[in-house]
């Protein structure tokens, strides 16, 4: 079976032709509408979302099949008690394919340990949020032609901003992008995405000004700050209102500049920009049905695909990451993956000395 937790579980041929496929589903809708003729999703989100839920779900009718599931938790035996593992034990029985949305992270993981049929992780905690990725991945191949030789900007809350996180390591495995971090030093990307850049022979700079750096960018990638993953009230506030992208920061920008969002916005980007040509986060919002429609359908012509388990060290030691679902769901097996003298929590990505 082949799921999606993070996009390295596809290879760049796996997502090259899932974004052609989106701009061909794009351009000629009424070919697919046919594919998924008795197929159902599952769409269990234990968060909430707007354009992910309903995307994922005309997506799948779209393409002729149907949804099942929960926008709410309260509304599910989730609240009368019942674990993740049962919930996904029974509902891939009951579906073709699941999009699940969890607060907490490596949720998505977690559920396909023991889902009968393909999971699709569409967002989990602050950690990654793949279909995002592939959404803006449909964007700027419309806009740029590919992915290489950018300087990408990204603004606003890196630390908890799940689309920058899995924006960046998708970014990172094209030539040439450089990656300009504009944020505060509490909200500043995790200590890992950096070390991987490094790594892979990539470039970053860290910066708090966004009108300094805006007339350096190809991609503005802005975000929301992620109000509910704060400890406290005070946290959030201290935080807010920090970065905005307004028309006077938009007349220092290149006029090739790609304005991205993943929306929803609070008060980061003003009114006024949306009418600039350079404000692409409504298209991008659109392209989020033709790649996830391209997502189903690539899914669902994956052969001999095997079933997953974890595949690091059975260790007897927790997970650091308090956010980690090993740490709520504690019949998880804990698996951490050895790298150099580190270990890193299959489910969340989180370093372990
Ligand atoms: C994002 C998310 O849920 O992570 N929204 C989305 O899926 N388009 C961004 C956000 O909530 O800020």
């Amino acid at each position: 079976m082949k799921h999606l937790i993070d996009l390295d579980d596809f290879s760049l041929e796996d997502i090259d032709s899932i974004i052609k496929k989106a701009i061909e589903i794009k351009t000629n809708p009424s070919k697919f509408q046919e594919k998924m003729k008795g197929k159902i999703i599952g769409t269990l989100f234990y968060e909430p979302s707007t354009r992910t839920q309903i995307s994922f779900q005309t997506a799948m009718l779209r393409l002729g099949g149907q949804f099942v599931g929960f926008d709410n938790p309260i509304n599910s035996s989730v609240a009368k008690g019942e674990n993740l593992k049962d919930t996904i034990k029974i509902i891939s029985g009951y579906t073709d394919i699941i999009a699940i949305r969890h607060p907490i992270e490596g949720a998505a993981k977690a559920a396909s340990l023991f889902s009968s049929c393909p999971i699709i992780n569409a967002g989990d905690g602050g950690h990654l949020h793949p279909t995002q990725t592939l959404t803006d991945l449909v964007t700027l191949k419309e806009q740029k032609g590919n992915f290489e030789n950018l300087t990408i900007g990204l603004c606003g809350d890196l630390k908890f901003g799940r689309t920058v996180h899995s924006f960046v390591k998708m970014m990172l495995k094209y030539k040439g992008n450089k990656f300009i971090f504009i944020s505060t030093k509490e909200l500043s990307v995790p200590e890992y995405l950096k070390n991987m850049i490094v790594k892979l022979g990539g470039e970053y700079e860290e910066c708090s000004s966004l009108e300094k750096s805006i007339g350096n960018l190809d991609v503005l990638y802005m975000t929301r700050i992620q109000k509910e993953r704060f400890c406290s009230g005070e946290e959030y506030d201290a935080q807010k209102d920090i970065f905005k992208l307004d028309c006077g920061k938009m007349k220092l920008a290149r006029k090739s500049l790609v304005v991205m969002h993943p929306l929803p916005r609070v008060d980061e980007i003003e009114g006024c920009v949306d009418d600039d040509p350079r404000a692409f986060y409504f298209k991008q919002a659109a392209n989020g049905i033709y790649a996830r429609m391209a997502l189903i359908l690539h899914i669902f012509s994956q052969q001999n695909c095997k079933n997953v388990s974890v595949k690091g060290q059975k260790l007897n030691m927790s997970c650091s990451n308090k956010r980690c679902i090993t740490n709520t769901e504690k019949y998880l097996p804990k698996s951490f993956l050895k790298s150099n003298n580190e270990y890193i929590c299959e489910y969340c990505d989180s370093r372990v000395k």
